[in-house]
């Protein structure tokens, strides 16, 4: 008894340094912590339960029987946030720097398959060389293993990645297919082929980071969806985004404790839209107005800033909130927009999150890029994923709702449960200026006096259509409401919904232009 008790210490002591104490000091060195110190931030304290600490690699090539770690470069397990379970993995870069083997593979998968079967999402802390080179296929299989987990966890449980270190090749696909990327500034980095193998095919010249860092991948690709400054703030982000989120798809999200009142009124949304319908304004001013608290958790927040999507509660209730941004681009919706918003309506309709829309939209960006670009084929995908949506749904126009932009952006038409405008809104099929060009196009051409002729005809378009009233009086709009009353109307419009049954018709699945 006693020499196994004496055994199992030296084991785990031995599992718990990892690859040793100078690649744990080299790991601190380059700013990051280790992959257990990790898990212990991730976890409520004293909550965290490893499995499989006594795995270890099966290789008997390139000397690896010499080099057994036990646990094998990575860290499994589960524990609680915020007293909910969760599962995760946190590769050990100390280890064969975090490299993918066979059985590192099966203990992600373990993991994988349990926060499935129990319900429970997974987080993975990615920080690893990729594919373990000494194990060939056997490696590239287990990343197969896990890429097929990821897909067929997809909409079942959420799955969160964060980019803690190096994310090469093939390794990319498992964060790629999960729900949300989170990377840390200056330590991580993620590409398909690294800057050598680029300067040798195509002699570009570009470092890891403007390759494939944080910020990267936040501004340019929109791979991922957070930056944040170190490890400490990856975690507590890790466990701030789980709070809006229910642990799987037949689940509701926890509701939140708020003092703040459901029928808080706020006169400055009176004013907010400005009296030009040229001038901008800033949309996350009316967000932080609505919600709880003013707390808004925006998602993809460097990437396709022309729409804003992000968590939020409204009266306890956790909600996504989509809403065009003014202040970028006009609010447009181009292809990157498109995609960024189609993505976040699909994952809250997977996780019966309610959608709140907040529009001002003058339509879909106009130009050759964005047409040899595939808008179409890319506003088809936010379209879509609105009207196959079936959790709650509630839209208040604040300004404009133009042409196709104006049924893409959860009308009334495309199932949603509550319309409603500011008095100032303009739905139309397009802008007065553009109309009057094209209606009264000859007369203008033959008008002695055309600015004054236009600005009399645009006048008269304003008037008669760039309005809710229309709108209002066929039904599209429920109501044209006070701006100042915004979230008590919500609020109310989300506890109407409170036992909505909708579905869609049964299928396979749909096939939504990718
Ligand atoms: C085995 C690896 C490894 C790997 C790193 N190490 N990557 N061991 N397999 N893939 C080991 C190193 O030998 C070293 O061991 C330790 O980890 C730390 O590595 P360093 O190179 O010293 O660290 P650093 O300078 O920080 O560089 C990190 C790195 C580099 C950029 C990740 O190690 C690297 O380029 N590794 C190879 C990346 C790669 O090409 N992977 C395959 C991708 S293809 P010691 O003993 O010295 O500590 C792929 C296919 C997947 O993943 C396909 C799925 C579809």
């Amino acid at each position: 008894m006693k020499e196994s008790l004496a055994k199992l210490a030296a084991l785990e002591r031995l599992a718990e340094l990892g690859g040793g104490e100078d690649r744990l000091k080299r790991q601190h060195a380059t700013g990051k912590l280790t992959a257990r110190e990790r898990m212990a931030q991730l976890f409520d304290p004293g909550t965290f339960e490893e499995l499989d600490k006594l795995v270890t690699h099966r290789c008997q090539d390139f000397g690896m029987q010499e080099q057994v770690t036990p646990g094998d470069g990575v860290v499994t397990g589960h524990g609680r946030v915020d007293g909910r379970q969760v599962y995760a993995f946190a590769q050990d870069f100390t280890v064969f720097g975090g490299s993918l083997s066979e059985t590192n593979a099966a203990k992600i998968c373990k993991v994988m398959d349990l926060a499935v079967r129990m319900g429970a999402p997974i987080v993975g802390l990615n920080d690893s060389g990729g594919a373990r080179i000494q194990e060939g296929v056997m490696s590239l299989g287990g990343y197969a293993d896990i890429f097929l987990r990821n897909t067929l966890a997809s909409g079942v449980v959420p799955q969160i990645s964060a980019i803690m270190g190096p994310c090469a090749g093939g390794a990319v696909y498992s964060p790629a297919i999960t729900d949300f990327n989170i990377m840390v500034k200056g330590t991580s980095y993620m590409f398909v082929t690294g800057p050598d193998v680029i300067k040798t095919v195509t002699h570009e010249d570009v470092t890891k980071e403007e390759l494939g860092g944080a910020m990267t991948h936040n501004e340019k690709s929109g791979v991922a969806h957070f930056a944040v400054e170190h490890d400490k703030e990856c975690l507590a982000l890790i466990r701030e985004l789980l709070g809006f989120l229910p642990s799987n798809n037949l689940d509701e999200a926890p509701r939140g404790v708020t003092t703040d009142p459901v029928d808080r009124e706020d006169a400055s949304l009176d004013t907010l839209v400005p009296e030009s319908p040229y001038q901008p304004y800033d949309m996350l001013d009316l967000i932080h107005t609505l919600v709880d608290d003013g707390y808004f958790l925006e998602v993809h927040r460097h990437y396709a800033q022309n729409i804003v999507v992000g968590f939020a509660r409204m009266g306890g209730r956790s909600v996504g909130i989509v809403a065009n941004q003014p202040a970028h681009l006009a609010g447009t919706l181009d292809i990157d927009a498109s995609v960024k918003g189609a993505r976040f309506v699909r994952f809250c309709d997977a996780f019966n999150i309610p959608l709140v829309t907040l529009e001002d939209v003058p339509g879909f960006l106009p130009g050759t890029v964005q047409e040899f670009g595939g808008i179409i084929r890319h506003g088809a995908k936010l379209l879509y994923a609105f009207a196959e949506a079936t959790v709650p749904k509630v839209t208040v126009i604040t300004r404009k709702a133009y042409g196709g932009a104006y049924c893409v952006m959860s009308s009334k038409h495309i199932r949603t449960d509550f319309n409603y405008a500011w008095p100032m809104a303009e739905i139309a099929v397009m802008g007065p200026e553009g109309a009057v060009n094209i209606l009264y196009k000859r007369d203008l051409e033959a008008a002695s006096d055309a600015p004054a002729r236009r600005a009399e005809k645009t006048a008269e378009f304003r008037d008669t259509f760039a309005n809710p009233f229309v709108t209002a009086s066929r039904g599209f709009i429920d109501e044209v409401i006070h701006p100042r009353k915004t979230r008590r109307k919500i609020i109310a419009a989300l506890d109407a919904c409170e036992n909505k049954r909708d579905r869609n018709p049964p299928k396979k699945h749909g096939n939504i232009p990718l």
